[in-house]
């Protein structure tokens, strides 16, 4: 199974992500983890992509490539893989086609949009709490972590990301329709779309999504 999900911040495909990954047993490659840990450890590559995170701009396409050549090598998805925020741009996805033809590995079974109204993604990225250790995703309202403000899988105190806040999910809302949205064209031209309602509650979304994505040409 080699899948995109697609869709703006915050409408749910990072917690999608993790358990569809989990239960298949595939990598779930997200272009923004690998950036915050980078940050975090304080490396060349945290630090040239710090500033643009922090505004909610996307860091430059040619540093996102190198990240997504250098994993896809790795052995690990070698039976497939999840991408998650990656691509967001046109040239991101004419990349990826080139990087996937070169390997001869076969290309992308389906490209799957999360489709959301603004109002319940501001919703969802205000109240979004995440493990700064193991990356497991909580809301304070939809997805509540037993004991509060502390992490179910690993027990580290949950944080808010700097990226959350008003102004800068305003400035990644922009930044998806200019430059992401284009993404969906792209992929309908190619007949990879399948559009998904993520406005249902988590574990309703799940069903569809494997639903969807059942019968996968790659499994
Ligand atoms: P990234 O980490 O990829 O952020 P994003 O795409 O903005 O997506 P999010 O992680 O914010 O949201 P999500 O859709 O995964 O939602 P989640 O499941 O967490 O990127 C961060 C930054 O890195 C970018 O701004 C850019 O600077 C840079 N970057 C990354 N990739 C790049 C690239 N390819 N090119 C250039 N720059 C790049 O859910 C959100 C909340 O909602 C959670 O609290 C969750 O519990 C809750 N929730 C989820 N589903 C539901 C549901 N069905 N009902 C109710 N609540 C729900």
């Amino acid at each position: 199974m080699r899948l995109i999900l697609l869709g703006a911040p915050g409408v749910g495909k990072g917690t999608q992500a993790q358990r569809l990954a989990t239960e298949e047993g595939i990598p779930q490659i997200s272009t923004g983890e690998i950036l915050r840990d980078a940050i975090k450890r304080g490396t060349p590559l945290g630090i040239q992509a710090k500033s643009f995170m922090e505004a909610g701009n996307l860091v430059p396409d040619d540093v996102v490539i190198g990240i997504i050549r250098d994993r896809l090598s790795r052995s690990d998805g070698a039976d497939g893989f999840i991408l998650d925020g990656f691509p967001r741009t046109v040239a991101q996805a004419q990349a990826l086609d080139r990087m996937l033809l070169d390997s001869g590995a076969g290309g992308i079974d389906y490209v799957v949009n999360f489709e959301a109204p603004n109002q319940e993604i501001i919703s969802r990225l205000s109240g979004r709490r995440t493990c700064p250790d193991c990356q497991a995703v909580y809301h304070v309202e939809h997805a509540p972590p037993r004991q509060e403000g502390r992490c179910d899988k690993c027990g580290a105190a949950l944080v808010q990301r700097t990226d959350d806040k008003p102004d800068t999910i305003a400035a990644r809302l922009k930044v998806y329709d200019q430059q992401t949205s284009p993404l969906v064209d792209y992929y309908r031209e190619r007949g990879l779309l399948r559009q998904l309602d993520a406005t249902a509650p988590i574990d309703s979304v799940y069903r569809n999504l494997r639903s969807l994505v059942q019968g996968t040409k790659s499994r």
